[in-house]
């Protein structure tokens, strides 16, 4: 990574695109996780972007992450969506990890839709479930803030009281309603990985209020409380986490059911977008 300080490096990965997409201004941003790319292969007249290209944007090793930006259109609404995104576990610093997620938001989005697989904690959910993402708990050991401050940036201290912006939350209820999608709602845990959880630490997570647990999406979601943008979070329960079935747990069964879900999936997420975007 370069020694710029951290404005310096975001912005000469807006210049790339700038170059790339010129006078292109994205109203949203999505992140896509694991298995979830496909929507954005939805968006109209696009321009992708290997992350390869973009200076300091951390590249993923991990399958079903595909590593680039698609810039496009969802009708009149621009719309930047990542296809893949770093976890910590890979080696890379909180800060790194969270990079990604400020380049989006210093391109001007006003509303940031984070997207993931995860575990199911809570018993009354099933494979293939979705759910809106009430609220969460950093357990992952680390915080993307640690360090100096760009008061330009955001505060010293955000609020994180609604990290999930609940105005937005009533609208995907209620897209969920309107496409009768039985969308579960919870408490998303982020741990660092990459080994998945005991069973003894799935029950202890269900006791400290997780509904749903994975290795990603947390820091995203403090850098853009940081820089004032409003969040919205939709986990895809991809497996019963570690204990509550015999199966053993594996990314190809995180995949598979990814890859199962995702008509779903890509239709919630395209509508909420549209009723976010006439909204925001
Ligand atoms: N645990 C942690 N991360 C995950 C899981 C899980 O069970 N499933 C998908 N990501």
């Amino acid at each position: 990574m370069s020694s710029q300080n951290l404005v310096a490096r975001l912005d000469a990965c807006a210049a790339v695109i700038e170059k790339r997409a010129p006078g292109f201004r994205p109203k949203l941003g999505i992140i896509l996780g694991s298995g979830l790319g496909a929507f954005a292969d939805s968006l109209e007249k696009p321009v992708s972007i290997d992350y390869r290209e973009l200076p300091d944007f951390p590249t993923s090793s991990v399958h079903g992450h595909a590593g680039r930006l698609v810039l496009g259109y969802r009708g009149a609404v621009p719309v930047v969506a990542m296809q893949g995104r770093v976890h910590f576990y890979e080696g890379y610093s909180p800060e790194q990890v969270s990079f990604p997620a400020r380049v989006l938001c210093r391109l001007g989005v006003k509303h940031l839709t984070v997207t993931n697989a995860a575990g199911g904690i809570n018993l009354g959910f099933q494979v293939g479930d979705l759910m809106a993402i009430t609220d969460h708990l950093n357990l992952s050991g680390y915080n993307p803030l640690v360090g100096p401050n760009d008061d330009t940036l955001g505060p010293r201290f955000p609020d994180m009281s609604n990290a999930y912006d609940p105005a937005a939350l009533e609208v995907l209820r209620a897209v969920a309603r309107a496409e009768g999608v039985n969308l579960r709602e919870g408490v998303y845990v982020s741990l660092s990985g990459p080994s998945y959880e005991t069973p003894a630490e799935i029950r202890m997570l269900r006791t400290l209020g997780g509904d749903a647990v994975g290795m990603s999406t947390v820091p995203e979601v403090i850098v853009a409380s940081h820089m004032n943008v409003k969040v919205t979070g939709i986990s895809c329960i991809t497996n019963l986490a570690a204990g509550i079935s015999k199966q053993k747990l594996s990314h190809a069964e995180v995949s598979e059911t990814a890859n199962l879900v995702k008509g779903t999936f890509t239709k919630l997420l395209g509508r909420f977008l549209d009723q976010v975007a006439a909204q925001v």
